[in-house]
């Protein structure tokens, strides 16, 4: 795109754009000049426009006006700087955060010290220009990468031909997708049902189990996180998610601690419950804490003993995140161990929100018609998205490079030797270091951002790292260096 189609918007090619604020002008001056060169630059433009309101979209006649102002006064080795800050929004960043302050719900710390705008890889640009490698994944969704050109496409193209399809009906862009799916899943769970969050599929994963066993009883993990949804949350072990909510003395949930056999066996035979779940590894809630090796097997045989059903909510540590050998896609299969329910999400839609429930046919048969159903769930735009981001993953052979680069990651974590690392834990690129106090791990996401690193959130005192699974070598050491460098300045 020229300048002037950066700043009054063609709606035939850009229809997701607006034209752009004289804010966002003045902001993109500012980044790429010195003070007085810039303060020049917008003097003239001041003089030559009229604008009533900073940020108002551009007209056309003012948009040209500074298109021609600016193509004058801009050497053309910095017309390329601020084509590209232009690109990547044509909103101020304050503005930006601005709206999200006002009409946002704040249901979360509202993050607005990065605001990215394009992606490269692991790599993030903010409306800033500032480039940042991503030790986050966005919460392990974005585990292909930042942007996707080959999903771009397919999207398009299947925008373009069938955008909605209900859950319900057949449809092709889902029937080319299970032609793929159903290979990379552990034997016998050959069953899916799509929802389009992972708190969505965690409730609807109880819900069959709960048709399957007869019984409303669940027991999950103390320091387990299954999502926001109401049943999600009732089954997520900290009180502070589910207190407002008059969910924290739900009779139907026993918590019990993860890894220890004894509390889960009493449940179980008093009848009381007859469906566990858990994360093999603990993420969000846990500072990303694996399993005891002998943990999920002892927890499957005492389910078969009692005829209960293990659900593996692997929405964080499937399609590869956790593998420890090249073809392992789940924690389930690092752990040699084969749930009734796994519940999947996160990363298969290489960025597009799609999640599942998938189980074994004599669970699912237990589903009637008119139990359930979902308008979005699996949509075509969906099902195309997961079809093209799953077919990358093996073509890349993701699980052979989660493999090579976690070994890479923590050896060099070992390497540094930092006295103020006090325990390094995880499996695969679901990664934790614990610092000596939550202050430490602040301090030192702080410190991250100053190298350019962007870091996941953390759990108390353990910072924890999710890198995207393409990430390469050299990204690897870069991460290691920074973050030798990030602890060394920790006072
Ligand atoms: C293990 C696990 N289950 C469920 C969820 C909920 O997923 P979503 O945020 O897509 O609802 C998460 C999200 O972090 C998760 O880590």
């Amino acid at each position: 795109m020229n300048l002037k189609e950066l700043i009054i918007n063609n709606p035939e090619r850009h229809p997701e754009r607006l034209n752009a604020t004289y804010e966002r002008i003045e902001e993109v001056i500012g980044l790429v000049f010195n003070k007085k060169e810039s303060a020049e630059v917008l003097k003239k433009c001041k003089e030559l426009v009229e604008i009533r309101n900073d940020r108002d979209e551009l007209t056309e006649s003012q948009g040209e006006k500074i298109a021609n102002i600016l193509t004058e006064f801009i050497p053309q080795d910095k017309i390329e700087e601020v084509k590209n800050l232009l690109m990547g929004a044509e909103i101020g960043t304050n503005e930006a955060i601005q709206l999200h302050e006002e009409f946002k719900i704040p249901v979360s710390h509202l993050e607005k010290d990065i605001v990215p705008v394009t992606g490269d890889g692991v790599w993030i640009t903010t409306t800033k220009g500032e480039r940042y490698l991503d030790l986050d994944s966005n919460y392990s969704a974005a585990n292909l990468g930042f942007k996707n050109d080959e999903i771009a496409l397919g999207l398009f193209n299947q925008a373009g031909q069938l955008i909605s399809v209900k859950e319900d009906r057949v449809q092709i862009p889902r029937t080319r997708f299970l032609k793929v799916i159903h290979q990379l899943m552990p034997e016998g769970l050959t069953q899916f049902y799509w929802q389009n969050s992972g708190g969505e599929a965690v409730d609807k994963a109880l819900k069959i189990a709960k048709a399957y066993t007869k019984q409303r009883g669940v027991i999950a993990m103390e320091n387990g996180f299954h999502g926001r949804t109401h049943g999600a949350v009732s089954i997520t072990y900290n009180k502070y998610y589910r207190e407002p909510f008059g969910l924290d003395h739900e009779e139907w949930v026993h918590f019990v601690p993860f890894n220890k056999i004894e509390p889960i066996k009493e449940i179980l035979s008093s009848g009381k419950a007859r469906i566990v779940i858990l994360e093999l590894i603990q993420g969000e809630e846990a500072g990303n804490t694996p399993a005891l090796p002998d943990f999920p097997r002892a927890l499957r045989e005492l389910c078969d003993k009692y005829n209960a059903l293990l659900i593996c909510d692997e929405v964080q540590t499937g399609f590869g995140r956790v593998a420890i050998r090249e073809d392992e896609w789940w924690a389930s299969q690092v752990y040699g161990v084969a749930p009734d329910i796994m519940v999947i999400g996160k990363s298969f839609g290489g960025g597009f929100p799609v999640t599942a429930v998938v189980t074994k046919k004599e669970v699912s048969e237990k589903m009637k018609p008119g139990y359930d159903g979902s308008t979005f769930g699996g949509n075509p735009m969906a099902m195309t998205s997961a079809f093209i981001a799953v077919r990358q993953m093996q073509r890349k052979n993701i699980t052979l490079n989660v493999v090579l680069r976690s070994k890479q990651f923590f050896e060099g974590l070992h390497n540094i030797g930092s006295p103020l690392i006090k325990e390094i834990r995880g499996l695969g690129l679901m990664i934790g270091i614990k610092l000596p106090s939550k202050e430490y791990v602040s301090q030192f996401q702080e410190e991250l951002k100053n190298c350019k690193i962007k870091s996941s959130l953390s759990t108390g005192n353990i910072a924890r790292f999710l890198p995207p699974l393409i990430i390469s070598e050299e990204e690897v050491d870069f991460a290691l260096n920074r973050i030798e460098l990030a602890l060394k300045r920790l006072k």
